[in-house]
């Protein structure tokens, strides 16, 4: 039996309050039925992704999205992969159902409650990537067993993964980087694509840009990228059936592009262009580490914090 089994798990969330809209409330009416998933602690029925999403395509399970824009943006910038998107703060279920329909993107359904409970549900090797995008970070030591990225969850987490997915974790808490980065490494099933292990760096003279950093130290901000306008979404698909249910670095504003940036698609090879951030278009604007820059992470960079991004794949 793990933790996420017990009767009452360790809550990784803060309760917090917020206002829904009536842009967020009637997205959540009109799209609730086909595009919703109500998560239930202790619920084991698993979740019939394909009839969810009414196709077959590679599945990124985006954990804690906050208000959703970056789950838009990615999935608008990535049709062929069908984004599960899980949050517990009800306005930001709302904003991101909006965000769908203002946008018709097809590959997107949203899942309110605790993420650990939905990965219960989840069939093993049916995820392509997992996204854990500046979880809460639980400063204070005490409160430490409330982390999202600790052992147990991680490998359950890597359980849900594809051989070669990937699980991409972003942070903005120096020491969360540090413990993030030693428990992906412990896990015995998952190895550190970005940044690349100091054996695959090439020798510093070699390098023409902030390169990957072999430790989670402060990473450079994502230098902006203008990919080309993104693909139309998909065709209209089946509605499914109901379900119940130290100083942060500045931006370098003229730099020359990091190393080739990681795989977080699960598909390219660890060296290659990520089809995420060549897509990127009118979704946004995918940083080197092929994602958009969050809120949280505008937050933490404001308030002077590094960024961290972690990026471990599946053996
Ligand atoms: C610090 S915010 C980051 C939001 C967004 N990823 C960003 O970077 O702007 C963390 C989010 O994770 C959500 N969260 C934390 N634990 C969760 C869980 N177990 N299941 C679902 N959502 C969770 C919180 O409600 C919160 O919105």
């Amino acid at each position: 039996m793990t933790e996420t089994d017990t009767a009452r798990p360790i809550r990784t969330f803060h309760p917090r309050r917020g206002r829904m809209s009536a842009r967020h409330a009637g997205a959540l009416d009109r799209l609730w039925p086909t595009h919703g998933v109500t998560v239930t602690d202790g619920d084991r029925t698993p979740l019939d992704l394909a009839a969810l999403f009414g196709r077959e395509a590679p599945r990124v399970l985006e954990i804690g999205f906050g208000m959703g824009d970056v789950t838009a943006a990615m999935a608008a910038a990535d049709p062929g992969r069908d984004y599960l998107a899980v949050e517990v703060h009800t306005p930001g279920i709302g904003n991101l159902l909006a965000l769908v329909e203002e946008q018709n993107l097809d590959n997107v359904r949203v899942a309110h409650g605790d993420a650990m409970e939905l990965v219960h549900r989840l069939a093993p090797g049916s995820l392509d990537a997992v996204h854990v995008f500046f979880p809460d970070p639980w400063p204070k030591a005490r409160h430490h067993k409330r982390r999202l990225i600790r052992p147990a969850h991680v490998a359950l987490l890597r359980d849900r993964l594809r051989s070669g997915g990937v699980l991409h974790c972003a942070t903005d808490w120096p020491d969360y980087a540090e413990s993030m980065a030693e428990t992906l490494a412990a896990d015995p099933g998952l190895h550190r694509v970005h940044p690349k292990p100091a054996s695959t760096q090439p020798a510093p003279a070699a390098r023409t840009g902030p390169a990957a950093q072999p430790t989670p130290a402060a990473q450079p901000a994502p230098a902006a990228q203008t990919g080309p306008a993104a693909q139309p979404t998909p065709a209209a698909q089946p509605a499914p059936a109901a379900q119940t249910g130290p100083a942060a670095q500045p931006a370098p504003a003229a730099q020359p592009a990091p190393t080739a940036p990681p795989d977080t698609t699960g598909q390219a090879d660890t060296t290659g262009q990520t089809a995420t951030a060549a897509r990127a278009g009118r979704a946004g604007r995918m940083g080197a580490v092929g994602r958009p820059e969050t809120k949280f992470e505008r937050r933490g960079r404001d308030a002077g914090r590094p960024i961290t991004d972690l990026i471990f794949r599946r053996a």
